[in-house]
């Protein structure tokens, strides 16, 4: 497992997108783009047209996270507009199979998500579909919430589905990762970090990516 670390723009200026992400370009592994419709969320953000002008001003990978309500239509053409990874929430999501597999065909990597209150257990049998699995620590809608430690055992259990899978399934955290909760998460199996507040929030976010992944690598390695 190789720590990822995907700050949230919905942290930065969203007036100064590319600046944001060219501030954090050198350490980023993603850039995590919550995309949410004001009816699977109670926020709205922004949609296609501002991810695609996203997508030619930088060159860190997009992640979309989309939480809205008709993910089955808007998914595959976060993909074809060259998203790099797009994940749907199962809460959401209509034909799962069917949009995992539309999202990859146009090329980009296909995850699942996962509220606070969802099991994952139901959808192990999707494992084959998705690259990566969501994990959500905070209910989807806002930033600068606090970390729900409820979630972790469900992380755990995720990544033991992962592992009696096989194969290389990423599973992501999302929601009140910060230098306080990483470590915990990190124990508990995820591999890629969600982080808003903790990253532009921040007064110089590239320390604070160094050393999130540093608090990440650590707890991994003495969890083995
Ligand atoms: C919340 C979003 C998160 C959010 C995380 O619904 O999915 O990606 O940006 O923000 P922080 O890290 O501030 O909790
Ligand atoms: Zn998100």
């Amino acid at each position: 497992m190789t720590t990822q670390i995907a700050p949230s723009i919905l942290a930065a200026d969203y007036a100064k997108l590319a600046d944001e992400a060219a501030a954090v370009a050198e350490v980023a592994d993603w850039l995590h783009v919550d995309v949410m419709d004001g009816h699977f969320v109670p926020n709205l953000t922004i949609g296609l047209p501002v991810v695609t002008a996203l997508l030619k001003h930088t060159g860190v990978p997009l992640d979309c996270h989309l939480m809205i309500s008709d993910p089955d239509h808007w998914a595959p053409e976060y993909a074809e507009a060259g998203v790099q990874n797009v994940t749907v929430h199962v809460e959401a999501v209509a034909a799962p199979v069917r949009t995992l597999r539309m999202i990859r065909s146009a090329g980009a990597r296909a995850g699942l998500a996962f509220n606070p209150a969802t099991e994952v257990e139901p959808y192990a049998d999707l494992l084959g579909e998705v690259d990566m699995l969501l994990v959500m620590t905070v209910e989807p809608g806002f930033g600068g919430q606090h970390f729900l430690d409820l979630v972790l055992p469900k992380v755990a259990r995720a990544r033991q589905l992962i592992s009696r899978h096989g194969g290389e399934i990423w599973l992501q955290v999302d929601g009140g990762v910060s230098d306080e909760t990483i470590e915990r998460c990190a124990e508990a199996g995820a591999d890629v970090f969600v982080a808003g507040t903790a990253v532009f929030g921040a007064e110089d976010p590239v320390a604070a990516i160094r050393r999130l992944r540093a608090q990440a690598d650590a707890a991994a390695a003495a969890a083995g």
